[in-house]
């Protein structure tokens, strides 16, 4: 069972290290969340996963990592700058602002007057000035996703890579945008980060590559922990659709507050590559982009035995890092009654995803021998490239298996007396919470294979 409320989930988040409210000392900053020594190491290990399956695991992506900041023609150009907008209200009673699609009743969420201004377009961007002159002349964007970098590296990565449709190009990164009501904790933020592949692929064979996209994104989520009956598909319809897509499908997750989009997967068509082309005539595009005076370059590629060049449609899986994450951490965390009165929270994550993969526990505290031989140990799992292996002298072994299975650690291994006599430990289980006696020599061995999924 996952989580009863968001508040258990904040409430950990908070008390074992996973996020924290930023700039917290100062009465923190709406929407805005830092990751603590816990939550970032659960967040790097949701992005490698990410990437493994997009980049690794395929051979027909490559990856990018580019700027944060933004040329303004570039989201010119992509619609952002016309059309990135949320539809916002004030209340003439309270001054508070809202979303107006996020209204109920037409009433002040704040203080319940029905006295509110029409809804006007909000544009979500952040600007910041650029150079040490702030007088407006010079100013870049904070990327509001990271998409629009790919397209316009699209020639770059083309021309260095010589890839043949079908191929993506992939990237992790913080995108920026001014959320009129950031809320549910990091739900809705300021400051996100976003994992996207854009897969370029032929016209024509651009909605079975949009299907199998769907496909191959519900089957990856499930290997994160989040099955398939915890995500609704929802088929964009028309009039919801963003300006550059011909077709979007949500992936709906049961978070803790509602069922709520968790990741998009647009067909983007020939948009963005046509907006952002020179020569869009000769091109023969079609399809609804501005016309590119400053471009200077054919964002294209040859179809050699007609003997044309052509824009590739685009298919778009873009997923949230950090609504991934909530998901993740709420399938994971579990009340488990163990009877006599007693209870204890466990996050039962999928190993590849626990923050630390196991802990190094000496029984005494300050024991010579014991610390050292622990300590060993704790190196020799290290140098094994599994993750992040803790060596923790609290000398309290109980609450030290408690806390453990609360922040999802799959395993301890606890030296005492007898391992300085017979080199073996005690290794305990999070999910069963067994214990077995094992020789050090083979735990290399056996954290490779138990820590594989
Ligand atoms: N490039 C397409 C794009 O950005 P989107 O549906 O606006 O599409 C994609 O965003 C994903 O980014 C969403 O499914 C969500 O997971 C995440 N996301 C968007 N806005 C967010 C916000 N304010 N806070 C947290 N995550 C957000």
């Amino acid at each position: 069972m996952p989580a009863n409320s968001m508040e258990e989930l904040v409430s950990l988040c908070k008390r074992r290290g996973f996020i924290f409210p930023s700039s917290d000392i100062y009465g923190g900053l709406q929407g805005l969340y830092d990751y603590g020594p816990l939550g970032v190491e659960l967040k790097n290990n949701l992005k490698a996963a990410w990437w493994r399956s997009m980049v690794y695991d395929r051979d027909d992506v490559e990856g990018l990592d580019a700027s944060i900041l933004t040329k303004p023609t570039t989201l010119q150009y992509s619609g952002h700058e016309a059309t990135f907008t949320d539809p916002m209200v004030d209340c003439r009673n309270c001054k508070g602002r809202f979303r107006a699609d996020h209204l109920e009743a037409a009433k002040c969420p704040n203080c319940g007057s029905g006295d509110l201004t029409e809804p006007r377009d909000f544009n979500l961007m952040f600007k910041t000035a650029v150079g040490p002159v702030d007088d407006g002349s010079s100013f870049a964007y904070l990327r509001p996703e990271t998409a629009q970098a790919i397209f316009t590296n699209f020639k770059n990565v083309l021309d260095a890579t010589s890839r043949r449709l079908p191929f993506g190009i992939a990237q992790i990164g913080k995108a920026f945008r001014n959320e009129i009501t950031p809320r549910n904790f990091i739900f809705r933020v300021r400051e996100f980060e976003q994992m996207e592949l854009e897969f370029f692929v032929r016209p024509g064979e651009d909605d079975a590559w949009h299907e199998r996209w769907v496909e191959l994104r519900l089957e990856w989520w499930e290997q994160q922990g989040v099955p398939r009956d915890r995500i609704e598909l929802y088929h964009v319809p028309q009039d919801e659709l963003a300006h550059y897509s011909k077709a979007t499908v949500d992936l709906m997750y049961h978070f803790p507050h509602g069922v709520e989009e968790l990741e998009g997967i647009a067909n983007r068509t020939d948009f963005d590559l046509g907006a952002h082309s020179k020569g869009q005539a000769d091109l023969g595009i079609t399809s609804n982009v501005p016309d590119n005076r400053d471009s200077n370059a054919r964002l294209a590629v040859q179809d050699l035995e007609a003997k044309k060049w052509f824009v590739p449609f685009v298919i778009e899986p873009s997923a949230g890092v950090d609504r991934g994450f909530l998901a993740v951490l709420n399938e994971a965390y579990q009340e488990q009654d163990l009877g006599d009165g007693k209870s204890r929270t466990v996050l039962s994550l999928p190993s590849h995803l626990a923050p630390i993969k196991a802990a190094v526990l000496p029984l005494k505290r300050n024991h010579e021998g014991i610390v050292a031989k622990a300590k060993g140990l704790k190196q020799e799992l290290q140098r094994l490239g599994l993750g992040r292996i803790l060596f923790e002298d609290t000398g309290n072994i109980g609450k030290g298996y408690r806390r453990h299975d609360e922040v999802g650690t799959p395993y301890c291994m606890t030296v005492d007396f007898d391992s300085l006599e017979d080199n073996s430990v005690t290794v305990r289980s999070r999910d069963t919470m067994e214990q077995s006696r094992m020789a050090m020599a083979d735990i290399p061995a056996f954290l490779r294979e138990n820590l594989a999924s």
